[in-house]
């Protein structure tokens, strides 16, 4: 009887034991991924609610972007891992590769955006967006990578996009209304390694070979 009640004791407070030992792995656990997983920025999630606003989403690619949720998380969104800044906004509708494989994104590019100062990847390949480049993005300073192929653009390129001394991949391609009254912007894009500009119209661009001829 008396064994029985203290091996009924030790089995108590081994049973204790284990259990705080389950706590504290479970408090230990949780709060390391806590902080290895950075939030992103409440300024910058607010911007790109904003700039979803500005768009025309029918298939309700961007679901994922809601004002409760970590943005980083967000489909298209990509941060860095040690600050939280936003660095990558890939909207890219690409057919084959069905990522966004539904209807394209249309609406307006709204300048919130510039709110993203360490954005250094714009991606809107196969959209609708249509009308002119806003010369907004000449002041997302950071960007290497700006893909602005198949969206129906039109209308002179704005020479601000000169000011994006860091970007070294430009594909303006397959915006056939697209036009270019001057092409002196594209010698200051020091960086730049990649460009395509295939189906643009360079009709009235009158300086281009000089402009190309500077390109390092
Ligand atoms: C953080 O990002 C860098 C650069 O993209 C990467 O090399 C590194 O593995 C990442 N670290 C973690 C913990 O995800
Ligand atoms: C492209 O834009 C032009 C106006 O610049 C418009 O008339 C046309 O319908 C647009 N095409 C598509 C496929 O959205
Ligand atoms: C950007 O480029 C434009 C046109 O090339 C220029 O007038 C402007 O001063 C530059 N800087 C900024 C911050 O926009
Ligand atoms: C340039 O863009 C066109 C249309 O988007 C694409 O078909 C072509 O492969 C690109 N060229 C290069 C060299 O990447
Ligand atoms: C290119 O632009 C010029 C001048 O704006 C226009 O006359 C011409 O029709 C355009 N070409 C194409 C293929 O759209």
């Amino acid at each position: 009887m008396l064994f029985s009640i203290i091996s009924g004791r030790r089995i108590h407070s081994v049973l204790v034991g284990l259990l705080c030992l389950v706590i504290a792995s479970a408090i230990c656990c949780s709060s390391s991924v806590g902080s290895s997983s950075i939030l992103c920025l409440e300024s910058e999630r607010h911007a790109l609610l904003r700039f979803k606003q500005g768009l025309v989403d029918e298939s309700n690619a961007l679901a994922s972007w809601k004002s409760e949720k970590d943005c980083c998380k967000w489909r298209g969104i990509a941060c860095n891992n040690r600050t939280g800044h936003v660095i990558t906004l890939n909207l890219r509708n690409s057919f084959d590769d069905s990522k966004f494989g539904g209807t394209p994104l249309r609406g307006e590019i709204d300048p919130s955006l510039l709110e993203l100062r360490h954005l250094n990847y714009l991606d809107l390949n196969f959209n609708d967006f249509g009308g002119m480049i806003p010369r907004f993005i000449g002041s997302l300073r950071q960007l290497k990578k700006l893909n602005l192929a198949h969206n129906n653009f039109s209308g002179p390129v704005p020479p601000q996009l000169g000011n994006l001394s860091n970007l070294h991949t430009l594909d303006l391609s397959m915006n056939q209304y697209v036009s270019f009254q001057n092409l002196e912007w594209l010698s200051h894009l020091s960086s730049l390694r990649y460009l395509n500009m295939t189906r643009l119209n360079l009709s009235e661009a009158v300086n281009w070979p000089q402009s190309f001829s500077q390109l390092t």
